[in-house]
């Protein structure tokens, strides 16, 4: 399977049902993103495809053929990104497990939606942390909304 990786061209030789997550984890030795339910319904294997947020838990690495995979270990690489420098300074992680996903989500909500409201925010982060961390996480996602419109 060949896809673009955190910008990079991979080819990943693997069955072409196998989930995206599996397929990052144990093929491309990216463990960043984690496996929590495995049925959509967690978050914390949020990847991105093409600017979208993905589950990659229930995604086959046979529909990312072509194209780009963005994950937590593409994000900021050679300096935080503004999400996450809004997530150190709200302090949001606790555990940290859930955390990656929720960069992800937040990620691909700001490129779409610079300016989320609370709404916005609700329709689209729809991952699950077992700490509760969100209310830091809603502050969070606003102030990097903020860095990153101030192109901080
Ligand atoms: S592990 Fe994919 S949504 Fe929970
Ligand atoms: S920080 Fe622990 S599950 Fe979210």
């Amino acid at each position: 399977m060949n896809f673009t990786l955190n910008q990079k061209p991979v080819a990943i030789d693997a069955p072409p049902e196998k989930p995206l997550l599996w397929a990052l984890r144990e093929d491309a030795a990216l463990t960043g993103t984690k496996f929590g339910c495995g049925i959509a319904a967690c978050g914390a294997c949020t990847v991105m495809v093409d600017g979208q947020a993905v589950r990659s838990c229930v995604t086959p690495v046979s529909a990312v053929a072509g194209k780009a995979v963005t994950t937590i270990e593409g994000v900021g690489d050679k300096a935080p990104s503004p999400v996450q420098r809004a997530w150190i300074e709200q302090q949001v992680p606790q555990c940290g497990y859930c955390q990656p996903g929720f960069i992800m989500a937040t990620t691909a909500l700001l490129a779409k939606t610079p300016n989320p409201t609370d709404a916005d925010i609700d329709a689209a982060i729809t991952n699950l942390c077992r700490c509760g961390t969100y209310p830091a996480m809603r502050a969070a996602i606003k102030r990097a909304a903020e860095l990153t419109k101030a192109g901080a």
